[in-house]
């Protein structure tokens, strides 16, 4: 599992993003916690529960940014919901049950990637004989006999292939005659593997048998919205055979398929579905975003309050610890971490009801963004805008450089506009980016090539509109 240290958890997350130390470390501890708890005996580990964390700060300065970052960070089962997505059980909509389903979800798709990953090496060579039998089919009654059996899935395989073979006649090699002595058609059967291994056939069309997914799947979401699909596939398990259909591809397609097919066939659902459960149970990490749109104002209460209070009442029980049923069977919530994050701009902590308040003990505030931060978004971090920016441009054949004082032109005008008008973070510089460069976004394809540098006389020329106060209501966003 993740066995980052805080430390270099951090040092991850400052690759994306600026400051906000305060909220990286809190999310850092939590995540190593989780380790640590796993390395304790058992009826220890039962009665630790993990520390729920509340991220408050203003819109724009990296609360969704940082969840995003450790959900590709831990290889934890990971979902990340918005608040304002729920409803109250028996209204319509989403239920918040539905977030501990998505967790399921999540953890099996984890599970499933691990397994399909270690049979791949295995997957890949039935997939070859396979390729082979489309080439060669063989003989009924030497279908035994021929690359030894290796495991139960072979005899699987082999049952396949002899169903596979009346139909794959068509698109047997020419020169050889099938009924000709098993001898003979091993010999050509190896002859065609060597070929096969030289990588001489990849751009032959085959005809290969795959699962027919699609019908499957339309039966599972006939549900619709409202998340009370079942899998039809987990009723009945596997006792409802797999649909098969014949499909013409080339030989190197039909590896990745085949590949992708075989290994399915090889892992073992029951024990994908109950470690990942497992793992949802122990590591999972749900990150409830826009927290504060549930919290109802106080004082005067509306229709939608209420049902805001609703959806804190439902979410209660799935903080504190219960069972949710989930498709996978029931999940236990108990040890599940929960990360709660929200602008509370309009709303406060406090306004969230007590009881849920007190569900995350742990808070940390993000701080307001500075024009020095600004600085280092758009220049220092791996996405940074400014690099954004400039390959888009430079696929026009131009060279486009940002000299020092101008992007310290930009921040300063980002940072000023959100004093003067909305707040908006980070979210600030988008805009401000865009302005500068529309007029060279529009031009630049007719340049040709050359070199074009963006210095801060230019930047206030371009934003000069922008950093009137009079016009800004033109950009609020
Ligand atoms: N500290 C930061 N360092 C680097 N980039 C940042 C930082 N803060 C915000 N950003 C960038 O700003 C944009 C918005 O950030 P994010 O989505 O995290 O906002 P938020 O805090 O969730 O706001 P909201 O409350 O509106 O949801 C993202 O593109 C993000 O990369
Ligand atoms: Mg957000």
């Amino acid at each position: 599992m993740n066995q980052m240290t805080p430390r270099e958890i951090v040092r991850e997350l400052d690759k994306y993003i600026i400051g906000q130390d305060k909220a990286k470390k809190s999310v850092a501890i939590a995540l190593r916690n989780r380790y640590r708890r796993s390395l304790l005996p058992e009826e220890i580990r039962e009665e630790i529960s993990p520390k729920n964390i509340l991220m408050m700060g203003p819109t724009g300065v990296g609360k969704t940014e940082i969840a995003r970052r450790i959900a590709k960070l831990v290889d934890a089962p990971f979902v990340k919901v918005e608040a304002t997505k729920f409803t109250e059980v028996g209204y319509v909509g989403r239920d918040v049950d539905s977030m501990i389903r998505d967790l399921a979800e999540a953890s099996i798709r984890i599970t499933k990637r691990q397994k399909l990953q270690e049979k791949y090496t295995i997957a890949e060579a039935i997939a070859e004989d396979k390729i082979l039998d489309a080439f060669v089919p063989p003989k009924k009654k030497s279908s035994g006999g021929n690359g030894g059996v290796k495991s139960p899935f072979d005899f699987f395989g082999a049952f396949q292939q002899n169903n596979q073979n009346q139909q794959t006649e068509p698109n047997r090699i020419g020169t050889e005659d099938s009924t000709a002595g098993n001898s003979d058609s091993d010999l050509t059967r190896e002859q065609v593997r060597q070929q096969l291994q030289a990588g001489l056939l990849e751009d032959q069309l085959i005809e290969i048998e795959v699962n027919d997914n699609s019908a499957n799947m339309n039966m599972l979401d006939l549900g619709g919205g409202m998340d009370m699909s079942i899998s039809l596939g987990s009723i009945f398990g596997d006792a409802v055979p797999q649909k098969k259909k014949k499909k013409k591809v080339y030989v190197k397609e039909a590896r990745k398929i085949l590949k992708e097919q075989e290994a399915q066939n090889l892992i073992d659902m029951d024990q994908v579905t109950s470690e990942a459960m497992e793992n949802a149970e122990q590591n999972g990490i749900v990150f409830i975003d826009e927290i504060d749109k549930i919290a109802s104002g106080s004082g005067y209460r509306s229709g939608a309050d209420v049902s805001r209070e609703g959806v804190q009442r439902d979410i209660l029980p799935i903080v504190e610890g219960c069972v949710v049923n989930t498709k996978y069977g029931p999940l236990k919530t108990d040890h599940i971490l929960f990360i709660g994050a929200g602008a509370f701009h309009v709303s406060k902590p406090t306004d969230l009801i007590p009881e849920l308040q007190g569900r995350f003990p742990i808070r940390v505030e993000l701080e307001n963004l500075t024009k020095e931060v600004f600085v280092q978004i758009l220049t220092q971090t791996e996405n940074a805008l400014i690099k954004q920016h400039k390959l888009l441009l430079e696929t026009e054949g131009v060279n486009v450089d940002f000299t020092d004082d101008a992007v310290d032109e930009i921040a300063q005008t980002a940072f000023l506009m959100n004093e003067q008008s909305e707040n908006i973070g980070a979210r600030r510089l988008h805009t401000v980016m865009e302005n500068l460069l529309e007029d060279l976004s529009f031009n630049i394809s007719e340049m040709g090539s050359g070199e074009v540098t963006i210095d801060a006389d230019y930047v206030r020329k371009q934003l000069a509109d922008y950093n009137k106060v009079n016009e800004v209501e033109k950009y609020i966003l």
